[in-house]
């Protein structure tokens, strides 16, 4: 009854990534009516700074009113449906990218395609640069959602880079070569390739060296890069952000084949607005893209309300600066809550969530004992985190485990459940110290003193 697009499953809804969703639906934590139920850590949502959004809402009623100099624009907005954007609301986006990026780069507003947040971004941009059966290289661990977001409808193919623990899951140039080759094994055709800087599940920014090493494989072999910079107003740490806009300035082999996704759903913790936006140079990518986003617009009064709030510089000055101090402080949170349990996790230095590592707590260090030790998290002890296998993770026991949305209660609580699991020994492992030597350099903490003398 249905086509083949409706019925095929690479959409990945099977993952246990939305499989958690789906079980936390079903029985969510509420500290009064469901003290009990689960608490959702797999949500990567910033719930930190609404405060700040909604004191502001409340000292600039006009933009909501949608009024401007005490006239309404309503007539205005509700017939406008140029595909273009509306031009203040593109200047105030690129402005905002710049401050984001510490304004060490500059973007040009016509050179921005408005889309309905990251998702349809990343797609049009597949569909902008990949046929079906056409390959974009990533690497591992990756964002669940890129299944359904780059594959189902495109018919576009995924090769993994695999990426390990042995370097803190860090590019290099081997692992880049044996996935493009692995691709050529397959009779793919590779397009490009895409990265999430910084990255969703890690919590980590890139590297000068790998942005390096990426800008020259992309330009030796002739292909595309995608930087998805959806968590770029995330980083709360030393080391910076480094924008890929940054390292290709000068590079003109590759200025028309790199191409940056934005959102204000991480940043401005507005995923409910469906705002995002490809940035390119490339005017082939930017004509296709603009005539695509007819089919995923950002709405007239949407785009309306965040001109004038991202006008705003003072405002949005210090909420970059206050929301970063309150995810640097939530992280801290999580990173003590789990030592606590005797569980270390990835240095980190941006996003909303850790990638922590429980390969001491599986039964076996296997795939099949890290959906064993996940459903144990699920049901026994009620949190909602999301396995490693979810993000195409070569190694069984990481998790990517969220903090920024939910209270800081719910937290703590989080952490007394995980700890009372791992301390009653429930997961029937006992703990093994071969695994951490090896990788106690990349979970380690650096103390206050040594995080300034690496500055
Ligand atoms: C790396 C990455 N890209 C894209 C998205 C989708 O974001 P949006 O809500 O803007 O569509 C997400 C959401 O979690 C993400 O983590």
């Amino acid at each position: 009854m249905l086509s083949k697009k409706a019925t095929c499953n690479s959409h990945g809804q099977d993952s246990s990534y939305f499989l958690g969703w789906q079980e936390y639906e079903k029985n969510p934590y509420d500290p009064i009516t469901n003290p009990s139920g689960i608490i959702q850590m797999g949500l990567a949502e910033n719930q930190l700074s609404f405060d700040l959004l909604e004191s502001w809402l409340a000292s600039h009623p006009d933009a909501i009113a949608l009024k401007q100099d005490g006239a309404f624009l309503f007539r205005e907005l509700a017939l406008f449906q140029d595909y273009h954007g509306l031009p203040a609301f593109k200047n105030a986006l690129t402005e905002f990218m710049s401050e984001i990026r510490g304004n060490k780069v500059g973007f040009d507003p016509d050179k921005l395609v408005l889309t309905a947040g990251a998702t349809s971004a990343n797609e049009t941009l597949m569909f902008c640069l990949a046929d079906p059966g056409d390959a974009f290289l990533l690497p591992t661990p990756y964002y669940p959602g890129f299944d359904r977001d780059l594959k189902w409808r495109t018919g576009a193919e995924i090769v993994p880079i695999h990426c390990s623990s042995a370097n803190g899951f860090k590019i290099t140039k081997p692992a880049l070569e044996d996935a493009y080759q692995r691709a050529a094994k397959r009779k793919l055709r590779v397009k490009g390739v895409l990265i999430t800087n910084p990255s969703n599940p890690l919590g980590t920014t890139m590297t000068r060296d790998e942005l390096d090493i990426l800008i020259n494989f992309i330009a030796s072999q002739n292909i595309h890069l995608i930087s998805d910079e959806i968590y770029s107003g995330t980083v709360f740490d030393f080391p910076g952000f480094i924008s890929v806009k940054e390292v290709i300035k000068g590079r003109d082999d590759v200025s028309d084949k790199v191409h940056i996704v934005c959102s204000l759903s991480k940043d401005l913790g507005l995923p409910g607005f469906r705002v995002g936006a490809i940035y390119s140079n490339n005017n082939g990518v930017i004509a296709a893209a603009t005539k695509m986003s007819s089919f995923g617009l950002i709405s007239s009064q949407t785009q309306y309300l965040l001109s004038v709030m991202l006008s705003d510089k003072e405002f949005t000055r210090k909420y970059i600066a206050e929301n970063k101090r309150r995810l640097a402080k939530r992280q801290q949170m999580l990173i003590n809550g789990l030592e606590d349990a005797g569980i270390g996790c990835l240095n980190s230095n941006a996003g909303l969530f850790c990638w922590v590592d429980m390969r001491h707590l599986l039964k076996s260090k296997t795939f099949e004992g890290e959906m064993e030790l996940w459903k144990k998290i699920l049901y026994e002890v009620g949190l909602n985190i999301s396995p490693g296998a979810s993000c195409h993770c070569q190694e069984p026991g990481w998790f990517r485990v969220c903090f920024s949305n939910m209270s800081e209660d719910t937290l703590n609580l989080a952490m007394q459940r995980l700890k009372s699991f791992v301390d009653s020994g429930r997961h029937r492992t006992a703990r093994s110290s071969n695994s951490m030597p090896f990788f106690a350099k990349w979970v380690r903490r650096l103390s206050p003193s040594e995080r300034k003398s690496e500055r």
